[in-house]
């Protein structure tokens, strides 16, 4: 599959949603495909997870989140399971689930219900290898400030705390696992 023919059917190449979403994107992949080639004992399938990076926000173009140029009309924090919808429609529904699992460290059921989230209550919690690496390689990089310029892990930490213990928890693991 090429992702970027997927991506330029739904964005205008070289508009500025567009570069946004594709440097983000790339970023994301690069830091991914680094995870990988430094961790072979993980067995993460490499073109999987270089696809999938470059089309985990396919689904951002459906919110409204003006600072980052979309105008969509859902709440920003619907891009993943809208992304999983597309993805799936295209004819993709491994690389849709990494879509709807990347928020956060991941979203339970329960934090969907607690927290009262306009999503699906289903689980969003990463489950594949592939599915997990994308998720953490995705903390690292912001799209509303320096597209490319890794967070370091200690800010990360900081922002995530807000949002429990929980995530902090699972993404001190993956930095175990993964860096
Ligand atoms: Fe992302």
């Amino acid at each position: 599959m090429q992702p970027e023919s997927i991506i330029n059917k739904y964005y205008t190449k070289g508009s500025p949603l567009w570069v946004t979403l594709t440097e983000h994107s790339k970023a994301v992949r690069d830091k991914a495909l680094d995870i990988v080639s430094n961790h072979p004992e993980l067995e993460a399938d490499a073109q999987f997870v270089a696809e999938a990076a470059m089309l985990h926000d396919i689904g951002i173009y459906l919110t409204n989140a003006p600072d980052l140029h979309c105008h969509g009309s859902y709440p920003y924090i619907c891009h993943g399971y809208l992304g999983h919808d597309l993805l799936k429609k295209e004819g993709y529904p491994v690389h849709a689930l990494v879509c709807e699992r990347h928020t956060g460290t991941g979203l339970s059921v329960d934090d969907i219900k607690n927290q009262q989230l306009p999503i699906p209550h289903r689980n969003m919690q990463p489950i594949s290898i592939e599915e997990q690496i994308i998720c953490f390689a995705d903390k690292f990089y912001s799209k509303s400030r320096s597209l490319t310029e890794a967070k370091t892990t200690d800010r990360i930490i900081k922002s995530m705390r807000k949002h429990g213990e929980h995530q902090v928890r699972q993404f001190e693991k993956w930095c175990d696992l993964f860096l």
